[in-house]
């Protein structure tokens, strides 16, 4: 039969079962029963592109050697939702501008101001919080002193964020103002991150899983917007304990709104404001 013609795969209970498992245990996010079609879906578009027919040949295929970490990280580009777009949360932006300009004017800068937008996807989230900060230095008249990490775990929209180049008809809801002062155009349906934005933004690769693990510390904002949702409630929890750790005294992590509820951890204390969920990091 002609593999056009061969229908999308069926899982059995079983399969989907060690499908689930095997990305929760690596990636952390957690299929819901719903997502079952979505996942036939996607293997069965991989396993027709590979030639695969079989799909525990595809699975165990996983498991063997560098190619089949490759593959996984290929699978894990198409399974992740990577929705996002500029000044998704303007809300939290906001804040994080009122707190640069804030500590700007009482000059207590600890150094460089470093954020980290963990769960990046494609660039909009810390370009964003990179227009946002270099604005602040900007109306300051000081020399700007930032920098911007941004982690996610698949390869594909890290390249996209490296590229920096986005629809004219996504750049178009900024102001008038960040249009024309950090992007290019590349042609009539696109533009770029101006060079000198880009080089403020860090792209790494990063699995929030393995967060234990990670060098970042240091910084003044963590951003983690819309990642969590994929999580199981614990792991989420889990995550923000450790996320506590890298920030600096005084330094802030912002969610979104009900992502988590009914976290506490004794290094933080939320902020009195209801539109965002932000907590600050207190003394040990
Ligand atoms: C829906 S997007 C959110 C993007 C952006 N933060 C925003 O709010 O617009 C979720 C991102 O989390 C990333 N992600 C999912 N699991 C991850 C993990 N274990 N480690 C790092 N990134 C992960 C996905 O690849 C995706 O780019």
């Amino acid at each position: 039969m002609a593999w056009s013609l061969q229908p999308t795969l069926e899982l059995t209970e079983k399969q989907f079962s060690q499908w689930r498992k095997l990305l929760e245990l690596k990636t952390g996010v957690h299929l819901t029963d719903q997502q079952k079609g979505l996942l036939q879906t996607t293997l069965s578009i991989r396993m027709r592109e590979l030639g695969f027919r079989d799909c525990d040949e595809y699975f165990s295929q996983l498991d063997e050697g560098i190619e089949g970490i490759v593959e996984w990280y290929k699978l894990v580009d198409r399974i992740m939702v990577q929705e996002t777009r500029f000044f998704r949360d303007p809300e939290a932006l906001a804040y994080v501008n009122e707190l640069l300009l804030e500590r700007i004017d009482n000059q207590c800068l600890d150094g460089s101001f470093e954020l980290w937008s963990v769960g990046c996807s494609t660039g909009e989230e810390p370009y964003s919080l990179a227009m946002v900060v270099d604005s602040c230095f900007e109306s300051a008249d000081i020399e700007p002193r930032y920098g911007v990490t941004a982690t996610d775990i698949s390869l594909e929209a890290l390249a996209k964020g490296r590229r920096a180049i986005y629809k004219k008809r996504h750049t178009a809801q900024l102001s008038e103002h960040f249009r024309k002062r950090y992007f290019v155009s590349v042609d009539e349906d696109h533009d770029q991150v101006c060079a000198w934005l880009r080089e403020r933004v860090c792209f790494a690769h990063g699995n929030i899983r393995d967060i234990e693990r990670s060098p970042i510390s240091g910084m003044d904002i963590i951003f983690c917007h819309n990642m969590l949702i994929y999580f199981r409630k614990w792991m989420r929890k889990e995550i923000l304990d450790e996320l506590v750790k890298r920030l600096k005294p005084q330094g802030v992590l912002i969610i979104a709104v009900g992502e988590v509820v009914d976290w506490d951890n004794r290094y933080v204390r939320r902020l009195p404001n209801d539109k965002m969920q932000a907590y600050v990091r207190i003394s040990d």
